[in-house]
């Protein structure tokens, strides 16, 4: 298996495992397809009642989910792609799933129970009552340039691959909720035009900030919870029986984006960044106030117009997201406040920034 030169778009390098499990599993997938050993699963197979590590937040677990996952989206490189659907590593993603998704339920709690024709509705008010601590104000008012650098460098996981886990959905709609998502995702891919998928335009804001452009290039420096508010959508993505969660959580995202997006292009404004850093966020706040239009009621609102029976799994996928996306926000806003990064690592190869390098040299705490 030859490893491609040209690392922009995946994949990416095998990571550094974060316990026995990962470890276990990046040894594995440095050879050929074969069974994994037995015990491997069972090892994850616990949730926090038995001794375990919540689930959230266990480094071990989350990675190990994620390199499960990466397999149906780029691949590793130099993995044969043949694990994709390797019977014992499958077994293993169920048994790191598990407790992941109990521990999301418990986490968000019973929703309500809404009719079909309250969704939208339901999925405003939840996104009301979403009283996370504002990270989006922090960025635009006061967060350093090395503190901005560490939230892009989080939010590379996704963005890097923005709309792809919600596309997962597309083959098992149809209808309206089908042509609202398709809808949804032609902007997300740029409408075709390479230079203005969403996935793009936040390359260059990861390269006027002078860090790694490359696919999933931060995946070592980012902790638990960063790979738990991926592993979540990949979860809902990759299991048809949750597609209302996956909607759901797809319309929470669009229903929270406009105004942070806003507040994050503002940041970057004030700490000296040039358009071309924060054409992303600027794109966004135009795009998704009329994406959280068509989330509600095309896409969540079109879904159980065909399956009623999937509306208290929208209700819990939007829910879902918000909620994993509050402790990521208290992650950082805490590690802050302490005074420390909030990422696993510090980066040694982090570029200088674009034009404002030298600006900030002397007032910008050392590169988290
Ligand atoms: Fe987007
Ligand atoms: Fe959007």
């Amino acid at each position: 298996m030859s490893v491609p030169t040209d690392r922009r778009y995946g994949p990416a390098s095998l990571p550094t495992p974060r316990g026995p499990v990962s470890g276990a599993l990046v040894a594995a997938l440095h050879r050929p397809p074969h069974d994994l050993p037995a015990g491997l699963a069972g090892a994850l197979a616990g949730d926090v009642g038995d001794g375990h590590p919540d689930p959230l937040t266990d480094e071990d677990r989350q990675l190990t989910l994620f390199l499960c996952y990466e397999l149906h989206y780029r691949g590793w490189a130099g993995v044969d792609e043949d694990w994709e659907w390797q019977p014992s590593l499958l077994a293993l993603r169920a048994a790191a799933e598990r407790p992941f998704e109990a521990a999301v339920r418990r986490l968000v709690g019973p929703q309500p129970t809404v009719l079909p024709a309250g969704v939208p509705a339901a999925l405003a008010a939840l996104v009301a009552a979403a009283d996370g601590p504002s990270l989006a104000r922090t960025l635009h008012r006061q967060a350093t340039l090395a503190q901005f650098r560490e939230f892009v460098t989080h939010r590379s996981i996704y963005h890097l691959r923005e709309a792809d886990p919600h596309s997962w959905a597309l083959p098992r709609l149809g209808g309206p909720a089908k042509a609202a998502l398709v809808e949804i995702q032609m902007d997300e891919y740029g409408n075709g035009r390479c230079d203005r998928m969403h996935a793009e335009l936040f390359r260059v804001t990861l390269g006027r900030l002078g860090l790694d452009t490359d696919y999933a290039a931060h995946l070592d420096r980012v902790p638990a919870v960063t790979l738990a508010v991926n592993n979540l959508i990949s979860l809902f993505g990759l299991h048809r029986r949750l597609r209302g969660a996956l909607l759901g959580h797809l319309a929470a995202y669009e229903m929270t984006s406009s105004l942070p997006n806003r507040r994050y292009g503002n940041g970057l404004r004030r700490l000296g960044l040039d358009e071309a850093a924060t054409r992303f966020y600027d794109e966004h706040v135009e795009a998704d106030a009329v994406h959280e239009q068509i989330a509600a009621h095309d896409l969540c609102g079109g879904l159980v117009r065909t399956e009623p029976a999937l509306a208290g799994d929208v209700l819990f996928g939007a829910a879902a997201a918000l909620a994993t996306d509050r402790l990521f926000a208290v992650h950082l806003l805490d590690s802050w406040a302490a005074g420390t990064s909030s990422l696993r690592l510090r980066a040694e190869t982090d570029g200088p920034v674009g034009a404002v390098a030298e600006r900030f040299a002397t007032r910008t705490p050392a590169a988290a």
